[in-house]
């Protein structure tokens, strides 16, 4: 889960990492208020989980609490990166020296976790990546060995962080390193971290990911969780434990397996384009056990989508057989009973895949049709799908 920056620097203010007073408004009014209480220059900034806000006009400088009332008009509302401006963040203009660049996350490719530190923060750190490698330094940390001060120094000359305040900045990434082990994140990153004219060091931005494989043990985590921007079906998925995203296209799928229900993705995507470019509406795997109970939950969640026009059931038996399945789908419709209203076409493969079948075919539901192949069950879903449209 991605968190707003303004969630991100209350972490940090939680593990000691210095942040500037501010608080998040949904109105303008409300900005207003903050920055009268801050009562000295502010910056508005605009909250949404995408990098780039400055260019875009997300983050603008207020004098006064009736510029910060302005401004904040003028950012909330707007789109950055095609994510809607619902809150901003109202908080302490700095004076900035200079500005850095830090972070750590988990570097999958090479199983560890890395720091990455440059001296040459702030707006452009993906242009510097890209122009100028050897000034963004990348040291992977032992996570056993943590970073203690003697390591934070050690990445921060790498970055050619300056002696004035290398110091200070090696505490803060201390800080840093505690929050991305404690909160069980998998990017804790701060561009820009600054000196400000007097030589103190600030976190002037903040962006966290948090490992969600660790929500069992953060219960404090619930309460980030951004309700009101979460897709209703996503949400409703979640709370059956089912793996689903939602897409923009209109043939449903469940499958079982990622990697099962990932091509099928690929293969509705190939069918539809002889189907009037008909597209998946979704990513669902029901995983190992199906079911009837989990079907049922899976399909509830998919004909819950008014885009969906058909569903593709696409499932490979294996520990789980496809007698099991096939039941599973048939009790699942019976549960369903009049919400059922979409086809479905269904293609059963593996394990007892003639009794899986056997079951289908006495079970004789209208809405169902099934089909051996999975390109063939792909093409007639997008048929369906095309013709339900
Ligand atoms: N509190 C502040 N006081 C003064 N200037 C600020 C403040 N916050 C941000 N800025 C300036 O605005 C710039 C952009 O802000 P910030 O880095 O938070 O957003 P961003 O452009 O979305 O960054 P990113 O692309 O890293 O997500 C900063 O580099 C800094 O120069
Ligand atoms: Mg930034």
């Amino acid at each position: 889960m991605d968190l707003y920056e303004y969630q991100a620097k209350e972490l940090f203010a939680a593990h000691g990492v210095p942040v500037l007073p501010g608080d998040v408004a949904d109105t303008a009014d409300a900005a207003r208020a903050i920055a009268e209480e801050i009562g000295q220059t502010v910056v508005i900034k605009a909250q949404v989980k995408t990098g780039g806000r400055g260019k875009a006009g997300g983050v603008k400088l207020a004098d006064n609490p009736d510029d910060a009332k302005t401004k904040a008009e003028a950012i909330l509302g707007l789109a950055i990166k095609g994510h809607i401006t619902r809150k901003v963040l109202v908080t302490l203009a700095s004076d900035i020296a200079e500005e850095y660049y830090f972070s750590f996350l988990l570097d999958r490719t090479n199983r560890t976790f890395l720091a990455m530190a440059s001296a040459e923060g702030g707006m452009e750190i993906e242009q510097l990546a890209v122009d100028r490698p050897d000034a963004l330094a990348k040291v992977p940390v032992d996570p056993i060995a943590g970073v203690d001060k003697a390591k934070a120094l050690e990445i921060l000359k790498q970055g050619n962080f300056p002696d004035a305040i290398i110091e200070d900045a090696a505490d803060v990434v201390v800080k840093l390193w505690e929050t991305f082990v404690s909160e069980d994140a998998t990017l804790v990153e701060v561009n820009p971290l600054v000196r400000d004219p007097q030589d103190k060091v600030v976190a002037l931005d903040g962006k966290v990911t948090l490992d969600e494989n660790a929500d069992f043990r953060q219960p404090e985590h619930a309460k980030l969780v951004d309700k009101a921007a979460e897709d209703p079906l996503e949400a409703a998925a979640k709370e059956k434990d089912l793996n689903y995203v939602k897409l923009d296209g209109q043939v449903g799928i469940i499958g079982n397996g990622a990697g099962l229900v990932m091509s099928t993705l690929d293969v509705v995507a190939y069918a539809g384009e002889k189907h009037s470019g008909v597209k998946p509406a979704n990513f669902l795997d029901i995983g190992g056990g199906a079911s009837a109970e989990v079907m049922a939950n899976g399909l509830h969640i998919i004909l819950g989508d008014p885009d969906v026009k058909s569903v593709f059931v696409n499932v490979f038996g294996g520990i789980t057989a496809c007698d099991e399945v096939a039941n599973g789908i048939v009790g699942a419709l019976g549960k369903l009973g009049d919400e059922a209203t979409k086809p479905l076409v269904v293609r059963l493969d593996g394990n007892n895949v003639e009794e899986g079948r056997r079951i289908l075919a006495e079970a004789n539901h209208p809405l169902v049709t099934v089909v051996d192949t999975m390109d063939n069950a792909a093409d007639k879903a997008a048929e369906l799908a095309a013709a339900g449209a």
